[in-house]
């Protein structure tokens, strides 16, 4: 059918024509804003899930909600080895300007705020670093959110930013995508500052997204983010979820699917979202006419399979060297010898001793490449001695890659 009205969207954080399943967090987050914007006691909010399920494109909407309600919106893609200084700075100064506070002065001394939070970047270099400032004009303010200890200041800096808001009967809310790559100092000092802002009725929220040890990030930071964050776990879709999220962008474009497609579709996507965009687009141009059918799919799957070898599998797996490449091999194998039928189960942990195991070596010998994959976001560890890839179906596109 037409390439050019394709509707499909597989690519990191892109658009999905139609946002399937997700209901439920956006009408449970247009409460929280209601509550936080009222002053009530409300928990920031965590989505926490595997690669490519839609855990960005859900913060985007989540941002969009925040947005439409009135409130000043940032956000920030956390990134190992780098402060939170500057990039919550420009998300803070993003939501300063979207709140429309009507007094110029109380805007500026907030912005004056927020840069003095931003040039006190600790470190050998801060001399050189002192001159960065996120395009803010206003002059700093000097002895508020810069004592160099990122709890203090984080906390003087959110308490300044949420007064701006509930001056003004809104909120701020600050997006945080790939929050499990935050250092440990920052993590600890955003649950402090969350806990201060919540005790105090301040209209300030933090949303975070991230993979599925983000949880164990948190809590082993702060023992209280249990009952600080509200955990979502974000995950494939159910049935009827994903055919929706196929059907409907197809409708708009006067196109449809058989019974039997939409079940075939399912099969080979399992419901995960990326799958979803990746067959959809696939499927969509080979097919010859509407509707769609089962024989339509299996003519399209090598295509939609070689799409998500190079885009969605190919572009982590070039991340690893080549000794962690044989550790991800062997965390693969290692799966399928632990199942009960030799088929291996898409979201399943192996022991981290069974992997030596298949390669013959000391565990301790591996920690170097496991630490490095855990740090690049390729595995994760849910649990003590466990480790399970953060990519869904990675272990079958390894196998295949042999
Ligand atoms: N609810 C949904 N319905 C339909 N398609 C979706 C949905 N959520 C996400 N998608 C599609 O799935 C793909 C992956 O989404 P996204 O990048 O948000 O995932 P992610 O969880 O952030 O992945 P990563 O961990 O790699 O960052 C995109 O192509 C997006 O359009
Ligand atoms: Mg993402």
């Amino acid at each position: 059918m037409d390439p050019i009205r394709n509707p499909y969207a597989p690519g990191a954080g892109q658009r999905p024509p139609e946002l399937a399943g997700r209901d439920e967090q956006l009408a449970a987050f247009d409460v929280v804003l209601e509550r936080v914007a009222r002053g009530r006691p409300e928990r920031s909010l965590v989505l926490t899930g595997l690669r490519g399920v839609g855990k960005t494109v859900l913060l985007n909407a989540l941002r969009s909600a925040a947005v439409r309600k009135g409130w000043g919106t940032g956000k920030l893609e956390a990134r190992p080895d780098q402060s939170l200084r500057r990039p919550l700075s420009s998300a803070l100064h993003q939501a300063v300007r979207e709140l429309g506070h009507p007094e110029q002065g109380e805007t500026e001394h907030v912005l004056g705020v927020i840069r003095s939070f931003a040039q006190r970047e600790a470190g050998t270099d801060a001399k050189l670093r002192d001159k960065w400032s996120p395009g803010i004009a206003a002059p700093v303010v000097r002895g508020r959110a810069d004592s160099g200890d990122v709890e203090i200041d984080l906390v003087e800096l959110l308490t300044d930013v949420g007064g701006l808001a509930a001056d003004v009967g809104k909120g701020v809310a600050v997006f945080i995508d790939e929050m499990q790559d935050l250092g440990a100092d920052d993590v600890s000092a955003l649950c402090a500052a969350c806990h201060e802002l919540s005790q105090n009725g301040l209209p300030v929220i933090v949303v975070g997204a991230g993979l599925p040890h983000l949880p164990a990030v948190l809590s082993a930071s702060k023992s209280y983010s249990e009952r600080l964050f509200s955990y979502q776990r974000i995950d494939r879709l159910s049935r009827e979820a994903a055919d929706r999220a196929l059907v409907a962008p197809a409708e708009e474009e006067e196109a449809t699917f058989t019974a039997d497609a939409l079940a075939a579709m399912y099969d080979a996507t399992r419901g995960y979202p990326y799958f979803i965009q990746a067959y959809g687009r696939s499927v969509w141009d080979l097919a010859p006419r509407t509707p769609i059918t089962v024989d339509d799919i299996a003519v399209a799957g090598p295509e939609a399979e070689a799409e998500l070898a190079v885009g969605f599998f190919g572009s982590r797996y070039e991340r690893a060297t080549p000794a962690e490449r044989d550790y991800l091999r062997a965390m693969a194998d290692a799966a399928v010898a632990a199942s009960d039928d030799g088929v291996d189960d898409p979201v399943g942990s192996v022991a981290t001793a069974d992997v030596a195991a298949v390669l013959g070596k000391k565990p301790q010998s591996l920690s170097p490449a496991r630490d490095s994959l855990l740090k690049k976001g390729l595995i994760y560890s849910g649990e003590r001695g466990r480790i399970a890839f953060t990519v869904p179906h990675f272990g079958r596109y390894l196998r295949t890659q042999a």
